[in-house]
């Protein structure tokens, strides 16, 4: 009876109407939560592809990384070579300015000041102590710099500029000291030198006051200022050299005095006389006739130049000199002996090694200025000799500059030369020629 009592309640509570809307309410509510729990399994779903995708990603990423790190430099060094770029634009712009800008040369002189355009140079009346500069100063420092001078360019040649304009007062001559230097030593030994040069001359090949003599690399007429004394009006002298400003000097000093003096240029290029050369030795016949000359000499030349260059000058020797003619070469004579002297003595003061091959027994000492210092084996000067027609006519003399020799005669080993044709004159039991008229005028015969 309670049972019934409880089913009759029961029912009467599920079709009461408040119990009913609750039964509704429960049924949504269960409904949904089965749609929020299937939307949650398909965000997670979601979420775990995202995972993956995103890790799928990164190992992308990595992969991609080592190509694009390169790319990176890459740009980055493409921006720094831009910068650069920009600013060597910039230096070149300024350069070309500054190249547009004419060269000068300023003189300073105490409290005067010129600037003269270099083609009036050589008519510039300098004094004593003239200071003088390049300009644009830029400009100047790419220029070649050969013994301090600064070797400038106008259009028909070039021109040595010093950085003060020296004279020196010799014998009634006013010589620049910077011309003087390209000796090789100063005014101070300006005419002992070449004294002792003609001297030797006169000992070793004979001298007469009617001969024709001829120089090659003559300079700023160091020895023929000393032949001014020697020559009479029937001899004649010819000096030759590459560097220009000192046979300019010799043609407007010394020819208008002794027209028997003549001085030629020869615009042969060699880096230290003559930077801006536009011809080569060998392109230059010495300006004499054929079997025309006495005496040659060179001092201290055939140590400037190439073997090249000394065979073309021995060939010419043996064209222009008289049968009897001599040739008087100093040069470095290039032995084992020699430079261990050299070497140990430190004679030379710019440490000869001569261990820079030029050719068949042919040295240089210094591999920039190679000419500075040219020295010759024993074999390759007599192989010179010989193919241009020239015998030695006596034993080399032994040059002092190695500090072998106690009992040197020149400063360096010395060549005489004669046409290998003609016949040896004897020499004296000393070695020495046969007594000129001008050593025996010396000597008040
Ligand atoms: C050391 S200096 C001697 C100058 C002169 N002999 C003296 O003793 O006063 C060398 C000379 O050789 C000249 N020289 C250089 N190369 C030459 C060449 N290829 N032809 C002629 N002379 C040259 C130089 O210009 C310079 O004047």
């Amino acid at each position: 009876m309670r049972n019934i009592r409880a089913l009759g309640r029961a029912a009467a509570l599920r079709f009461c109407p408040p119990y009913r809307r609750l039964n509704d309410v429960l049924r949504e509510t269960i409904q949904r939560s089965a749609a929020l729990e299937q939307a949650r399994a398909a965000l997670a779903a979601e979420h775990a592809a995202l995972l993956q995708r995103n890790a799928e990603l990164l190992r992308q990423s990595t992969t991609l990384q080592p190509a694009g790190a390169p790319l990176d430099a890459e740009r980055t060094g493409l921006q720094a070579a831009c910068a650069t770029l920009e600013a060597r634009q910039a230096a070149l712009e300024a350069e070309c300015a500054m190249l547009r800008e004419p060269v000068r040369i300023r003189i300073t002189r105490g409290e005067q000041s010129w600037s003269i355009d270099p083609a009036a140079f050589e008519t510039f009346g300098f004094e004593d102590g003239d200071l003088l500069q390049v300009t644009p100063i830029e400009k100047a420092a790419g220029f070649p710099v050969t013994w301090g001078d600064v070797n400038v360019t106008v259009p028909s040649h070039a021109i040595r500029v010093p950085a003060r304009y020296g004279l020196f007062e010799f014998e009634g001559f006013r010589i620049p000291v910077h011309l003087i230097s390209l000796t090789g030593a100063g005014p101070e030994t300006f005419g002992w030198m070449g004294q002792r040069h003609v001297e030797l001359y006169d000992r070793f090949t004979g001298l007469a006051p009617d001969m024709t003599l001829l120089e090659v690399g003559c300079g700023i007429g160091r020895d023929a200022l000393q032949f001014l004394k020697l020559l009479d009006a029937t001899g004649r002298y010819i000096g030759i050299d590459v560097t220009r400003d000192s046979i300019l000097w010799c043609q407007n000093n010394i020819t208008p005095r002794h027209l028997n003096f003549t001085f030629h240029h020869f615009d042969a290029e060699n880096e230290l006389y003559n930077p801006h050369g536009r011809k080569r030795s060998m392109d230059f016949a010495l300006p004499v006739p054929d079997g025309s000359v006495d005496r040659i000499f060179l001092a201290s030349v055939f140590t400037h130049l190439f073997e090249e260059e000394v065979l073309h000058y021995m060939r010419e020797f043996a064209r222009v000199l008289k049968p009897d003619g001599k040739v008087y070469a100093s040069f470095f004579l290039h032995t084992p002996e020699a430079l261990a002297a050299a070497r140990r003595a430190g004679t030379t003061g710019w440490a000869a090694k001569f261990d820079i091959p030029l050719s068949d027994g042919v040295y240089a000492n210094d591999p920039v200025y190679p000419r500075g210092a040219v020295a010759f084996t024993d074999a390759a000067m007599r192989r010179l000799i010989a193919q241009a027609g020239l015998r030695l006519a006596r034993p080399y003399l032994k040059g002092g500059w190695s500090g072998l020799h106690a009992d040197s005669d020149d400063g360096q080993d010395v060549a005489i030369l004669m046409r290998a044709a003609d016949r040896q004159q004897a020499p004296r039991s000393d070695g020495t020629a046969a007594p000129s008229s001008l050593a025996a005028e010396a000597q008040g015969r």
